[in-house]
């Protein structure tokens, strides 16, 4: 069954040239495992799915069509319904005493160090062997905060969080922390996100990404365990494989948490965290569009009580990163990004998305986000000594 929505087809072309003039243009690549000729079945804004290539994928994908890549998780959103009977609602953030000293930890050391590491791999594409060495270096980092803490924390913390990897087949695999809750799951589980992958708009040449988006949320769990964190609700950060392929890495998790009928409260994403556009005001973007109403206007609240700058309403269209995946299930999911998206950084998907090519980039400004991070670990997860 091969069916290209005609609608399509003029973005296609138009796309075609850009490709064919490259001189790296072929079918076998070293260090990738990515089969173009394969058949993937994606879904569209409007609902549409079709069959197309790989090679059709990735022309979409630069064409900036926005797609979710359904192939290995039509099911996803199967149970959507049960979720949309009983909505939770946000109250307003009220933890001003908790969250404020633990912001105050927050640094740019950790994330300058990160960051240099995670984008000197030529790319991280989640079909390449350097995406799953960087897969295996963030794992590393995150395992290795643990051991720190506990000079400073009690050891009883340390046996209440857990690293794991959920495997994909293509070898990246999406890493997934917990903090456990002392109520049960039943009463909801709080996921922070972020995706770790990178892609060039053809992925076979260097794709460095500034990375923003992970290392803010792993500043964040650092403060958090560095405070003595003990929530009430468990609370989980997830580093998604695969978003630029489709969402696939989050698509398989949340399709994964949905069958096993997990009690996802509340899905904060943070993806494009540090870019400031030169001659604009520094600002949160909050994506008004595709995600859960309730608990945006909350994340706004954060924003207002915890940080020092200013949120701008933005849209970023269907699917633009992993936060779709969970809203396609009915969980309540939200999206922050560096600024409107009109001003977010345009070197995205190109060799130079990097965190050393201009004043632009601003670890400063990635710190507000590890800051809302925070809040919303605290607020929702809440704190057992409350
Ligand atoms: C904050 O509000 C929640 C929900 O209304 C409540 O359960 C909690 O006890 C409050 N916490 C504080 C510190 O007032
Ligand atoms: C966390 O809680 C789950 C049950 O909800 C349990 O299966 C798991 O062993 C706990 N993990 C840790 C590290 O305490």
């Amino acid at each position: 069954m091969r069916i290209i929505i005609p609608v399509l087809c003029a973005a296609l072309v138009a796309a075609l040239p850009a490709f064919d003039d490259q001189a790296t243009f072929s079918t076998e690549h070293d260090g990738f495992s990515l089969d173009l000729q394969e058949e993937r079945l994606l879904e569209f804004a409007n609902g549409q799915r079709s069959v197309v290539t790989e090679l059709e994928k990735i022309r979409l994908k630069a064409a900036g069509i926005k797609f979710l890549d359904i192939t290995d998780t039509p099911d996803l959103g199967k149970f959507a319904h049960l979720r949309l009977q009983s909505k939770p609602s946000f109250p307003s953030p009220n933890a001003t005493e908790i969250v404020e000293p633990i912001l105050k930890t927050l640094s740019t050391k950790g994330p300058q160090e990160n960051l240099r590491k995670f984008t000197s791999f030529r790319t991280r594409y989640y079909r390449s062997d350097t995406g799953k060495q960087s897969q295996q270096w963030l794992l590393s980092r995150i395992s290795e905060v643990m051991p720190i803490t506990a000079k400073y924390a009690s050891k009883s913390l340390q046996h209440i969080i857990s690293v794991q990897e959920f495997p994909h087949s293509w070898g990246q695999n999406t890493i997934i922390l917990r903090i456990n809750g002392s109520s049960h799951d039943e009463d909801g589980v709080v996921v922070i996100g972020a995706h770790q992958d990178s892609t060039n708009m053809w992925p076979f040449l260097p794709a460095p990404d500034d990375g923003s988006g992970s290392v803010t949320i792993l500043e964040a769990y650092r403060a958090l365990i560095a405070a003595d964190f003990r929530p009430v609700r468990p609370v989980e950060f997830h580093w998604y494989s695969a978003e630029e392929g489709g969402l696939l890495g989050s698509q398989a998790v949340a399709t994964d948490y949905e069958a096993r009928a997990v009690n996802v409260l509340a899905m904060s994403q943070f993806d494009m965290t540090a870019w400031v556009k030169r001659g604009t005001r520094e600002e949160v973007g909050i994506i008004t569009d595709f995600v859960d109403t309730d608990l945006t206007d909350f994340n706004k609240k954060l924003v207002t009580k915890y940080l020092d700058i200013p949120y701008v309403e933005t849209k970023c269209g269907y699917a633009c990163s992993d936060h779709a995946s969970w809203r396609k299930a009915s969980y309540p999911s939200v999206f922050t990004i560096e600024s409107s998206f009109e001003n977010s950084n345009k070197n995205i998907h190109s060799t130079n998305d990097r965190i050393d090519i201009s004043d632009e980039f601003s670890f400063n400004h990635m710190l507000e986000f590890s800051k809302l991070a925070v809040a919303f670990a605290v607020e929702l997860g809440s704190w057992k000594s409350l």
